[in-house]
């Protein structure tokens, strides 16, 4: 379905932006899932949510399967959370006796995979949303010198400023595998119009490795940030049928 996956090479991470695939080449990509990803993507009520929540495993299982060699149906995955210990797999996605880190998002119609090799990744993609959900999520989850620099924003910049901010905190903290058990507010990230870095995080957990934060081109209408856990690294990006 995906050709001429590339291979991720050392000190690189690759991240991989596709739109959700239509209905009808749907069926050889349900193939490829397990028996929990397939639960997973008919328990989704919307034929919409389980077009996007396919795109993500399928494209993953694929690239994954580029890289280790072998079938993209044999791949296997670790969930680990730091937070609780209940059974049922959840946290942060892996994979079993192998170096390479990976993270995947979806959001609208759009899904992003990061695979990377320096370390531990975490990949966030959002649709812009023009509904306030900006003034309304902004005092919870931005920090007090963020919220200062969205306010600087005109009234038409800060639906995507804000979206910015939240792509990069939720990258740092899918990277880590905190997810929003961390308050996203305790995270400083840098202004939109600035290159991405993680400014503060405070109250946060050992160890701390330093946090490699870049934007990716998610495509029109979206926001997508990739952060990597340790050395620096080279983003390499790849589209698959983005439509414009
Ligand atoms: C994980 C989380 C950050 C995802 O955010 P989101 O914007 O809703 O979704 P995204 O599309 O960007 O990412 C979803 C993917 O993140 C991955 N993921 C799940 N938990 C993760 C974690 N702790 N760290 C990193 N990645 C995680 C999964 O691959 C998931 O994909 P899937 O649901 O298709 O399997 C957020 O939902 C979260 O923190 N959830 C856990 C909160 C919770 O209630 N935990 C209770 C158990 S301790």
């Amino acid at each position: 379905m995906w050709p001429d996956i590339p291979r991720v090479g050392a000190g690189e991470c690759h991240v991989w932006i596709a739109d959700a695939v239509r209905v009808p080449s749907q069926q050889p990509l349900l193939e490829l899932l397990d028996a929990r990803e397939r639960a997973r993507h008919d328990a989704y009520v919307r034929e919409s949510d389980r077009a996007l929540y396919l795109t993500a495993h399928a494209l993953l299982r694929q690239v994954v399967a580029a890289q280790l060699g072998g079938d993209p149906r044999e791949v296997r995955f670790t969930h680990e959370c730091r937070h609780c210990d209940r059974p049922e797999p959840h946290g942060k996605p892996g994979l079993v006796d192998s170096a390479l880190e990976l993270s995947l998002s979806h959001s609208g119609d759009r899904v992003a995979v990061a695979l990377s090799l320096p370390g531990p990744v975490g990949v966030d993609i959002e649709r812009v949303a023009d509904d306030g959900r900006a003034a309304d999520l902004a005092p919870v989850v931005l920090a007090a010198a963020e919220r200062d620099e969205l306010e600087r924003l005109s009234a038409g910049e800060r639906a995507w400023g804000f979206t910015r901010y939240w792509a990069r905190k939720e990258a740092v903290l899918k990277a880590t595998g905190d997810g929003l058990m961390v308050e996203p507010a305790l995270v400083t990230v840098s202004a939109p119009g600035a290159p991405a870095a993680l400014l503060e995080w405070r109250e946060r957990a050992e160890p701390h490795l330093p946090v490699r934060l870049h934007d990716v081109d998610a495509g029109d209408g979206y926001r997508a940030a990739v952060a990597v856990l340790g050395d620096q690294c080279r983003v390499v990006r790849h589209e698959v049928g983005l439509s414009t």
